[in-house]
């Protein structure tokens, strides 16, 4: 049987694609190197005219592009399976450039409920100075999107897996309908990963990364990437040239490093997730329990038909209110208690007191945020010291 492979997996990919070729060669140098350099020189003006007539390669400018960069943009555009792809500084920065680059003014977008906030803040708060209307949808309510549909929509923006309900997007089915109305699919596959779900695979025209979670893995690094054909991200990435929201050359590095272990961690944080998952499932003193992976999830069979693994997040509602899950998290000895997810380390929080402190409760009721909810993103460590903690905590709180 011939062991031949047209395409490598996603494990061979995350390590080696974008490195070999087209990559700065230094001293044959096996790691990427760091190219830190704001601007690119040209040996005489010949040179720089050949440029401007594309018989010369160079990125001319640090905020056109860097080869550490483009290095990062090749893996992610390989593990996502995409044409192309533009990185940049934060999550936030690919959210904002997407959607000014791609909707028109006067223009229509549909999100979903369950959203990271500061995405819904641009959404609500500054789209609308540009007279773009939002209709915001339940996730798996296609009745809803149907009737969003009958007016011309441009876009439709959503995570999946959602933050923190973690509720899971058909993405097929969206796909189906927003195609058939000419409406583009950006989906948001931060919680994902490419190692645990494939968006464009699924039918998505665009997939989003906050690179700062699981592709650069470490919690040391802000970066942003989107993936999807050519004729989507060039208008992106020339808008990203103007608004200039570029990564740091040694921050490509550090994302680029961290990709290339994306494999391992993702595995690792889906079976810690799917651990401590089901150990509060089965525990008396936990009221509710969120994860795509467990069958009492919402979504469980549209997560189980297009994801491979369930990811590193899980959320859960304690008694006692706010202050019972206060109390929980305060006990806790391993994870760290901040934002952000996706790195080596488990983190945990209390989205109301975290990230929604600034709402009032009945704002927070209308978002949907319980005030006795934990959200428990999963870092690599051992799943039996993690449930440990969590067991010791749970007596303690
Ligand atoms: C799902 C999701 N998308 C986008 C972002 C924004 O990414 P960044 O923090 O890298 O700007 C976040 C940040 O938490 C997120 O959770």
């Amino acid at each position: 049987m011939s062991r031949r492979r047209d395409k490598p997996e996603a494990s061979t990919s995350a390590v080696h694609s974008g490195e070999r070729e087209g990559r700065p060669n230094v001293s044959d140098s096996l790691t990427t190197p760091i190219v830190q350099t704001s601007t690119y020189w040209f040996r005489d003006t010949q040179e720089v005219i050949d440029y401007q007539e594309g018989r010369h390669p160079s990125f001319e400018y640090g905020r056109y592009g860097n080869p550490t960069t483009r290095t990062a943009e090749e893996k992610l555009r390989e593990l996502e399976g995409g044409e192309a792809c533009v990185i940049s500084a934060s999550g936030m920065n690919s959210v904002t450039t997407l959607l000014l680059a791609l909707v028109p003014a006067g223009g229509r977008i549909v999100t979903t409920r369950d959203c990271y906030r500061r995405t819904r803040q641009f959404i609500s708060t500054i789209l609308p100075k540009m007279g773009v209307e939002t209709t915001v949808i339940d996730p798996s309510d296609m009745e809803a999107l149907d009737r969003a549909l009958e007016q011309p929509v441009t876009l439709f923006f959503s995570e999946s897996p959602t933050n923190p309900y973690l509720c899971v997007v058909d993405i097929p089915r969206v796909a189906e309908r927003c195609h058939a109305r000419g409406t583009i699919v950006v989906i948001d596959s931060t919680f994902a990963t490419p190692i645990n779900q494939r968006a464009l695979a699924l039918g998505a025209d665009l997939v989003l990364h906050s690179g700062t979670k699981y592709l650069a893995g470490h919690n040391d690094v802000m970066a942003g990437g989107l993936v999807g054909s050519e004729a989507l991200i060039g208008p992106i990435r020339d808008l990203h040239a103007i608004l200039g929201g570029v990564l740091d050359p040694h921050a490509a590095y550090l994302l680029l490093r961290g990709m290339k272990t994306l494999s391992l961690r993702v595995e690792r944080a889906n079976a810690n997730a799917t651990a401590i998952a089901r150990f509060l499932e089965s525990h008396p003193a936990v009221e509710r329990v969120y994860y795509p992976g467990l069958e009492s999830h919402a979504d469980h069979e549209v997560a189980r038909s297009q994801m491979s693994g369930f990811g590193g997040v899980v959320s859960f509602e304690l008694p006692g209110g706010l202050e019972g899950a206060s109390k929980f998290i305060d006990a806790l000895r391993i994870p760290y208690i901040a934002p952000s997810l996706g790195g080596v380390e488990s983190l945990v929080e209390q989205p109301t007191v975290m990230s929604y402190w600034d709402q009032t409760p009945e704002r927070r009721a209308e978002i949907g945020i319980h005030d006795n909810l934990v959200r428990y993103a999963c870092g690599i460590e051992d799943a039996t010291d993690l449930i440990a903690d969590i067991e010791q905590a749970l007596e303690r709180s």
